[in-house]
């Protein structure tokens, strides 16, 4: 048998001795549990498997050159083997679990949300200018007693025209003013047909607000647009008369603008008589805010209404007026060309 000197590195297929194959195993068990101590990932603890246990790893190795003992000697061997290899399989099972605990913290650590940081703030979106100051003006007259009523978009000859008194020659009826849908159908040019509906099924007194979306066939420029809104009031009762449309008037746009210097003008509207139109002085300039006037008979006969006994007045609001004058706009396309930049100052 040939001597030894270096028990570490002496070719295997010298091996034939059990001592000799004991310190093989000796020398594994150690450096193996030193790897797997240090291993600091999952596949450097498989590579670790691979060449400890593998099919050529050294215990194969071992085992190959156990051929050479006598056979009774075998067992002694193999038991050994088969012990240390349970046993360095549980070490390494249990490191992988630590590494991947490991890791997985470590992942968590990196991943952890801040539940009391700051937040960097979610943009939150509000009513539109036209809406709040379409809502100002239904509140202020609310506060005079008023109810609010709604009437369609849609609307049809007899109640946007005829039965506001509007007669067949009239230039609203005109195709250059108005959309007519085809048949008796229009969009409707203002928010006086909800006067008509309204007075329909409820007999007076009444006093409403109406508002609402109204279209003309305009061209669109800084003041004018195809599409705008209105608030229509009406009030009928017993002994009603001008001052008390004067006083209405006067009370709502102290109240909606503060001291602005206002004028009434005196005009024609074919549901109206008299008629007037009312000013606002606006950066050195009159500006119309509404047309208003005391409902004329006709339009109350025309309803089965007694003018002898009834009476009131009507008047009707340019909402984008209101709102142009409240916030210092000067071009009414601002209002629905929805830029973010200029809607957010509202
Ligand atoms: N409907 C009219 C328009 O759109 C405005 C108006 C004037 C309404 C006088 C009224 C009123 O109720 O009495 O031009």
């Amino acid at each position: 048998m040939p001597k030894v000197s270096n028990k570490y590195s002496f070719p295997l297929n010298a091996i034939t001795t059990v001592a000799q194959l004991n310190d093989q195993l000796d020398l594994l068990e150690s450096e193996a549990m030193k790897q797997i101590a240090v291993s600091k990932d999952p596949e450097s603890l498989e590579s670790l498997r691979v060449g400890f246990f593998g099919k050529k790893g050294r215990l194969s190795g071992i085992l190959g050159s156990m051929g050479k003992l006598p056979g009774n000697e075998r067992p002694l061997i193999g038991q050994r083997a088969n012990l240390l290899k349970t046993e360095l399989q549980k070490l390494i099972t249990k490191k992988l679990e630590e590494l991947t605990t490991a890791e997985l913290n470590n992942q968590l650590a990196r991943e952890a949300i801040d539940v009391t940081a700051p937040s960097s703030g979610v943009p939150f979106g509000h009513r539109h200018p036209l809406i709040t100051t379409t809502e100002n003006i239904v509140d202020l007259f609310c506060g005079l007693g008023y109810s609010v009523a709604e009437g369609p978009e849609i609307e049809t000859d007899h109640y946007n025209f005829a039965a506001l008194n509007i007669p067949e020659a009239h230039p609203a009826r005109d195709m250059q003013d108005t959309f007519y849908l085809g048949g008796n159908l229009l969009l409707r040019t203002h928010t006086s047909p909800v006067q008509i509906r309204y007075l329909e099924n409820n007999p007076p007194p009444v006093r409403i607000v109406a508002p609402g979306r109204v279209y003309r066939r305009d061209a669109v420029d800084a003041t004018h647009s195809p599409v705008f809104h209105q608030v229509e009031v009406l009030a009928i009762d017993e002994g009603l008369n001008f001052s008390h449309l004067r006083g209405t008037v006067l009370a709502f746009l102290k109240a909606f603008f503060g001291e602005l210097p206002v004028r009434f003008r005196a005009s024609y509207f074919p549901f109206t008589e008299p008629s007037a139109e009312v000013d606002v002085q606006w950066r050195g300039r009159w500006l119309e805010v509404m047309g208003c006037g005391m409902v004329d008979p006709a339009v109350l006969e025309g309803l089965g209404l007694d003018p002898e006994r009834w009476s009131g007045f009507a008047a009707g609001l340019g909402v984008e007026r209101f709102c142009m004058v409240r916030h210092g706009v000067d071009d009414i396309r601002r209002l629905y060309t929805s830029d973010l930049r200029f809607l957010e100052q509202f």
